[in-house]
């Protein structure tokens, strides 16, 4: 389990993605973050700059949770780089274990009911619900909240302002992950930033 990653995303609501491109402007979009009160973010392993750009945000004091890590070579090199949790797209049982040995709070990405039980087994019950959208998104966590009922998701994948809030209104939603909201100038991304305030009176720095 991963108390202070789900404290944190339950007060922050939404877990911000950023697959930098480049490392041109990321401090101040560290700072935006850190200002706005989101203090846990998500760097994607998709790009070659990703292990720098978790190092960087580590350094400016954001918890930086590496993502789409497929494996434990990643995932070694995402610690080595300072990353404070993992993502998967999916949920792979060696990565869980790997992690967990290590005491590293680890989000795999689950789609449906069947590898909803198997993260159940592997004692996991904080789970990424990935590709939200295209899995049926709101309908489908409506439906698994009475059968799930320890469960709690992180719904990525298509989700933006205009949907976010009627993910984060279900029970079993713990906070939305998003790329959405670090995309756009710094100046758009600080707007948005501030108009989150309302959904988290209770984020922490
Ligand atoms: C992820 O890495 O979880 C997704 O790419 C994020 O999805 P989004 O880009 O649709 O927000």
């Amino acid at each position: 389990m991963a108390p202070a990653l789900e404290a944190a995303l339950a007060a922050a609501k939404v877990l911000p993605i950023l697959t930098p491109r480049t490392l041109e402007g990321l401090e101040g979009l560290g700072e935006a973050l850190l200002e706005a009160g989101f203090s846990w973010m998500e760097v994607t392993l998709r790009t070659p700059l990703a292990l720098e750009a978790i190092r960087r945000l580590r350094a400016l004091g954001l918890e930086v949770g590496a993502g789409t890590v497929l494996n434990e070579a990643q995932a070694e090199e995402a610690l080595a780089a300072g990353a404070s949790f993992l993502v998967s797209p999916g949920l792979s049982p060696g990565l869980a274990r790997w992690a967990e040995a290590l005491g590293l709070p680890y989000l795999p990405g689950v789609a449906t009911p069947t590898e909803v039980q198997e993260a159940l087994a592997l004692g996991l019950r904080l789970l990424k619900f990935f590709p939200a959208e295209a899995m049926g998104g709101v309908r489908t966590l409506k439906a698994y909240a009475p059968v799930f009922p320890g469960v709690r998701f992180v719904p990525t994948g298509g989700i933006g302002p205009e949907t976010l809030e009627a993910y984060l209104a279900l029970e079993n939603v713990l906070a939305c992950g998003g790329s959405w909201l670090l995309e756009g100038s710094l100046e758009e991304v600080r707007t948005k930033l501030r108009g989150l305030g309302k959904l988290r009176p209770q984020a922490q720095r």
